[in-house]
């Protein structure tokens, strides 16, 4: 079976020779081993309700996901995000071990509901206060703040009014924005708006495996729009007041499949990617796209002006990378509650090697991402805000070895190299994620971190990968030999 990428139909593969511009300036260091730019931004990331714990204090609001978490059989062994790792109380101790580590940037996400406990209404300043400590906190240690306004975490409040399926939460979303901008605005360069609006939207709302949990396509297209609408008007209104970068963060995959596939391989990308890509990067959506969405609940929900909005200048784009998406044309095939509009269309198990997610593991993914989004989306800085992989990790003698996961981000970061020295504009990694958390309908079973999390404890034990990431930053590079066999 040959194996082919594609972003558009009929359009060339992306290659590394056809996307090379002179933008790559990466090195061989000494004795050949691949170092990055300048000043590439390493660091790592995590996300508020998958860490904070402390739902209820200090003036928190209710979010989607604590009523969700709580919803029978809905997250694994009915965990909740209540205490997570403790976080909130225990910021110092992990903003130390970060420092320790030598992360140049954190990425952590600010929860909606601390800010605003109703999702509109008054500031909570307590909310507000939090987030003023760890932003001290980190820059006293050198550390870049990079907070994510969005992560999952709508208030409660809002989706008994309609959720992301509602306009009206785009706007409260962007008055939310500018508080936390009003607080920590003198001490962030870069704002990102959202995580991953594909999730949000088509897990949240199509097929409900995410908060709050419902099932309609009609339902995850308007969210996707909302979404999209709240992160231009927050973009906008950023950029007002002064904000220096701004980003999105999406969730990006290569989509490959045989050569018959190329309408299966066509649909599932439009819907993944450049349904989230064109309109904030081009100001239009893609006419496959659009006509899928008009087959499930119409278009009424998009405006005119809405993409001027939507399209807004931006700095950086956020991506989160993880493994492609395998697909084959399979007639008869249901579509997949995920992907409306995917009839015919089978999602294929993969073949390779995986991670404790079942998640193929796919470094050339990476590089033919990063290669395709330079070509398509010339314009905008490309950020790695999430990549890493969860594994069956064990505490041993106090210490916790993890050779795949080593693998699985030296890997990698050889790709990213790759496309680096092919002309990708990719300024900093980010990896996924800094402690074990909360990993959403898996509960506490998925371990993600390079910093293992002893739940019953709160122990935290940096993994060998920990050790390993110290000393690729450190040497601004990787190491002579590829870390896959080990
Ligand atoms: C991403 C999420 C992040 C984490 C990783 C594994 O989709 O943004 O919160 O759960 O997956």
């Amino acid at each position: 079976m040959s194996a082919t990428t594609t972003a558009h139909p009929g359009e060339p593969p992306v290659t590394a020779a056809s996307a090379r511009t002179t933008r790559g300036e990466t090195d061989e260091g000494p004795g050949g081993r691949p170092a990055f730019p300048d000043g590439f931004v390493w660091g790592a990331a995590t996300a508020a309700y998958q860490i904070e714990g402390a739902w209820d204090e200090d003036g928190r609001g209710c979010s989607i996901w604590d009523s969700f978490s709580r919803v029978p059989g809905k997250v694994a062994d009915g965990h909740t995000g209540d205490v997570a790792c403790d976080h909130y109380h225990r910021y110092s101790e992990d903003v130390r071990l970060m420092a320790g580590l030598g992360l140049a940037a954190y990425r952590f996400s600010v929860a909606w509901p601390r800010v605003r406990p109703t999702g509109s209404g008054p500031v909570n300043p307590h909310g507000l206060d939090f987030y003023d400590r760890l932003v001290d906190d980190l820059l006293a240690h050198g550390i870049a703040p990079y907070p994510t306004l969005y992560h999952w975490d709508l208030p409660q409040a809002l989706e008994d009014c309609g959720g992301w399926t509602s306009r009206d939460v785009a706007y409260r979303f962007a008055d939310y924005a500018v508080a936390v901008h009003d607080r920590l605005g003198d001490r962030i360069r870069t704002w990102t708006t959202l995580n991953e609006p594909w999730v949000a939207a088509f897990l949240g709302y199509g097929s409900g495996v995410h908060a709050p949990g419902r099932q309609s396509p009609a339902a995850a297209f308007r969210a996707a729009h909302h979404l999209l609408l709240g992160h231009g008007l927050a973009a906008s209104a950023l950029r007002t007041a002064g904000a220096a970068e701004i980003a999105l963060t999406l969730n990006l995959a290569p989509v490959i499949g045989p050569g018959d596939a190329a309408p299966a391989i066509a649909t599932v990308d439009g819907l993944l990617n450049r349904q989230f890509l064109d309109p904030a990067l081009r100001g239009s959506y893609p006419g496959d796209v659009l006509e899928i969405a008009a087959r499930h609940g119409g278009l009424d929900h998009i405006r005119d002006g809405d993409l001027e909005i939507i399209r807004q200048p931006l700095e950086l784009l956020g991506i989160n990378y993880y493994n492609p998406s395998f697909v084959s044309s399979a007639p008869g095939e249901p579509a997949n509650p995920a992907f409306p509009g995917t009839e015919g269309v089978r999602f294929d198990p993969p073949a390779g090697p995986t991670t404790a997610m079942d998640w193929p593991i796919d470094p050339a993914g990476l590089e033919s991402l990063l290669l395709r989004l330079s070509r398509d989306y010339p314009e905008v800085g490309l950020l790695v805000t999430e990549n890493g992989a969860a594994f069956d990790d064990v505490v041993q003698d106090g210490r916790v070895s993890d050779p795949e996961r080593v693998g699985y981000l030296d890997a990698h970061l050889r790709a990213a190299h790759a496309a680096i020295s092919a002309g990708a504009d990719l300024r900093g990694y980010l990896v996924w994620s800094l402690l074990d958390n909360f990993e959403w309908a898996y509960g506490y079973h998925k371990r993600f971190g390079i910093v293992y999390v002893d739940f019953a404890t709160q122990r935290r034990i940096p993994k060998e990968s920990a050790l390993w990431y110290r000393e690729v930053i450190g040497r601004n590079g990787l190491s002579y030999g590829s870390q896959g066999d080990r």
